[in-house]
């Protein structure tokens, strides 16, 4: 049997990625009105979880879901395995997938993580690479729709670095659910043109622009990231090249009066994003960051139930 794995919002079909999106919301008003009414669903079964690259959210979120969900989890830094010291990917899948029911993983190469799902004989879930950040923009997507109402059709403004993980994965979220993503980056970070075609070819609608108040115009959600993310090794040039970039409560208020502003954290205050927009009363990054855990409860028991 094929293992359900998670690795990207448009690796799903279509119709899937709703029916997972439906149910992480009823499971979510499910467990609280009853915490204890889940807590069958993983009974017995093992989350791994392997990271190459630093994590708060990730980390807790995870750990925390799989044992409401009456699970177990190992945590594992990815250079403290074999893996560091040169045993093969094919190979710790192997093993890994003798042991444990599930596997995370956070890394750089996105090929890596491919290769993990490709040998694994259990699901392999996308906790971040330096290519996409899946289960953060499937929490964003839910976050939006409780504020807001179904995402498709709507108006969602991306500004500043427009080609890092967390971007692309708007993108195959734009692609899938059907909504606009009017994008604001400089040329040098916009999404590459494979990825503008592609997700234009599969229905998703995407508009980008250099000057951010013409992207932000009416928008239903504002949404930025860090301008260097981890792995960068350019900062300063980036620092100069997005300053620009930063949205600001000037900015933020030519969006729709209604607009909410989304960060996937950590933040940095002064530099994509003011406190006076990220602490004021449009922003609800810490919601976001609770939807993290109630997402992947919800991709986690997926995952985990046979086909
Ligand atoms: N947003 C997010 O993935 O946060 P962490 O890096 O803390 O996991
Ligand atoms: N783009 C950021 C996201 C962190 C959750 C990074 O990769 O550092």
């Amino acid at each position: 049997m094929t293992p359900r794995h998670f690795l990207d919002l448009n690796r799903l079909e279509q119709s899937q990625l709703h029916r997972l999106m439906a149910r992480a919301h009823d499971m979510k008003a499910r467990f609280q009105r009853d915490r204890l009414s889940i807590a069958h669903l993983a009974r017995g079964q093992v989350l791994a979880m392997l990271f190459s690259k630093p994590s708060t959210r990730t980390r807790v979120s995870f750990d925390v879901a799989m044992r409401q969900l009456g699970g177990e989890t190992i945590v594992l830094n990815a250079n403290e395995l074999q893996l560091g010291r040169g045993e093969t990917i094919a190979d710790t899948a192997r093993v890994l997938s003798r042991y444990v029911d599930v596997i995370m993983l956070r890394t750089t190469a996105h090929a890596d993580l491919l290769e993990l799902a490709e040998h694994a004989d259990v699901p392999v879930i996308n906790g971040l690479t330096d290519l996409s950040h899946p289960c953060q923009v499937f929490a964003d997507v839910m976050t939006f729709e409780e504020y807001l109402g179904p995402i498709s059709g709507r108006k969602i403004a991306w500004i500043g670095d427009a080609n890092n993980n967390v971007a692309t994965s708007w993108l195959h979220a734009a692609s899938m659910f059907g909504f606009i993503l009017s994008i604001a980056c400089p040329e040098a970070y916009r999404p590459s043109p494979e990825l503008v075609q592609d997700t234009t070819a599969r229905g998703g609608q995407i508009v980008i622009h250099e000057d951010p108040g013409e992207a932000i115009a009416g928008a239903d959600c504002v949404l930025t990231d860090v301008w260097v993310s981890m792995g960068h090794d350019d900062g300063d040039r980036r620092m100069k090249m997005l300053r620009d970039y930063q949205v600001d409560a000037a900015l933020m208020s030519r969006a729709a009066p209604h607009a909410i502003f989304m960060h996937c954290l950590p933040a940095q205050r002064g530099h994509e994003v003011t406190g006076e927009v990220i602490d004021g009363p449009q922003s609800v990054v810490f919601e976001e960051a609770e939807n993290r855990m109630h997402a992947q409860r919800a991709i986690l028991a997926w995952c985990l139930e046979a086909e």
